[in-house]
C-alpha cells in the first residue's frame, strides 16, 4: 500500500479572519489552498501540519485552526513551530498529538511506515531546539522500529537552509539530532517548514525537505529577509512499502 501524505506548513493564522501578515491575509491564502486541492486528495492518508499554525499567540486561534481543517480532522497530525503556543495548541488539538517530555509530538505506525512528529518550539525564541529528553525519546522510538521505514516531521529544518539570516534562527541542536539519526538508516525522509520556501537536499543519505508556506513566501538563498512573490504551496509525499519516497511541491494559483 502506498501512503499518501499532504504536508502543509506555516499557516500563520490570526483569530481575526481578515488580519494580514506582510500585507497578506493568511486565512484567505490557506482557504484558497484547501479549496484547490484535487478531488483525489479525499483519499490522502494523513494531513501533517509542520508548525507555525498561528501567529497571534492567542489560544482561541487554534479553535479556528480546528474548524478550518474540520473535514480532515481524523487524519490531521501536527507539531508546533516557533510562533505556536503549546498550551493553546494542546487545548484545541490535543486529540491529534501527544505530550512527551513536556513536548507536543505524534507517532504512529501506518502501513509499512512509522511517522514521527517532533517539537522544536523554544519559548520566546525564533530559533528551534529539540532538547536532550526529546532526542532520547526519539532514539528509543527509532531503536524499537529498526526495520520500519520512518518519516520525521518537525518545524525547524535540521540543516543550514541557505539563507544567512535564516541560519541564525535555525535548529540549534541539529548536530545532536544527526548523531541520533545516523545509527538508524530506516529514517528515509525528514520534512520541515520554517523557511517558507522549497528545498531538497540529503544528509547521511536521508532526504531532507522544506516546503512553501500556505501563506507568505520568503526568498531562498538571500543574505537578508525578503518576501517572495511566489504563490503559496504544499507538499505531497508518496511513501512506498519498500521505503521509497516520491514527493513534489504544488503551488496554488491565487486566481480562479
Ligand atoms: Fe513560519
Amino acid at each position: 500500500m502506498t501512503l499518501r501524505i499532504l504536508q502543509l506548513t506555516d499557516c500563520h493564522l490570526f483569530v481575526d479572519p481578515k488580519a494580514e501578515l506582510k500585507q497578506i491575509c493568511t486565512r484567505d491564502r490557506l482557504e484558497r489552498v484547501l479549496a484547490t486541492l484535487p478531488p483525489e486528495f479525499d483519499r490522502v492518508d494523513r494531513l501533517i501540519i509542520t508548525g507555525d499554525l498561528t501567529h497571534d499567540d492567542l489560544p482561541e486561534t487554534y479553535g479556528a485552526v480546528r474548524s478550518l481543517f474540520d473535514s480532515w480532522w481524523p487524519r490531521v497530525r501536527l507539531v508546533p513551530g516557533n510562533h505556536d503556543v503549546r498550551d493553546g495548541l494542546y487545548l484545541h488539538c490535543g486529540d491529534r498529538v501527544e505530550r512527551v517530555a513536556e513536548r507536543i509530538v505524534f507517532r504512529e505506525t501506518l502501513g509499512n511506515w512509522k511517522l514521527i512528529g517532533l517539537d522544536s518550539h523554544w519559548p520566546g525564541e525564533v530559533r528551534g531546539e529539540l532538547g536532550t529528553a526529546q532526542l532520547e525519546w526519539l532514539d528509543g522510538e527509532l531503536s524499537a522500529g529498526a526495520s520500519t521505514p520512518t518519516a520525521l516531521f518537525l518545524h525547524h529544518p535540521p540543516i543550514l537552509a541557505g539563507s544567512a539570516w535564516m541560519n541564525e534562527v535555525g535548529l540549534v541542536d541539529r548536530e545532536a539530532f544527526w548523531s541520533v539519526i545516523e545509527p538508524h538508516p530506516q529514517v528515509r525522509v525528514i520534512c520541515a517548514g520554517h523557511v517558507h520556501h522549497e528545498l531538497t537536499t540529503y544528509r547521511h543519505g536521508v532526504l531532507v525537505l522544506t516546503t512553501p508556506s500556505t501563506g507568505v513566501q520568503f526568498v531562498p538563498e538571500s543574505e537578508q529577509f525578503q518576501i517572495d512573490v511566489a504563490e503559496p504551496g504544499y507538499r505531497i509525499l508518496e511513501l512506498e512499502e519498500d521505503g521509497t519516497v516520491r514527493t513534489r511541491v504544488v503551488r496554488v494559483s491565487l486566481y480562479a
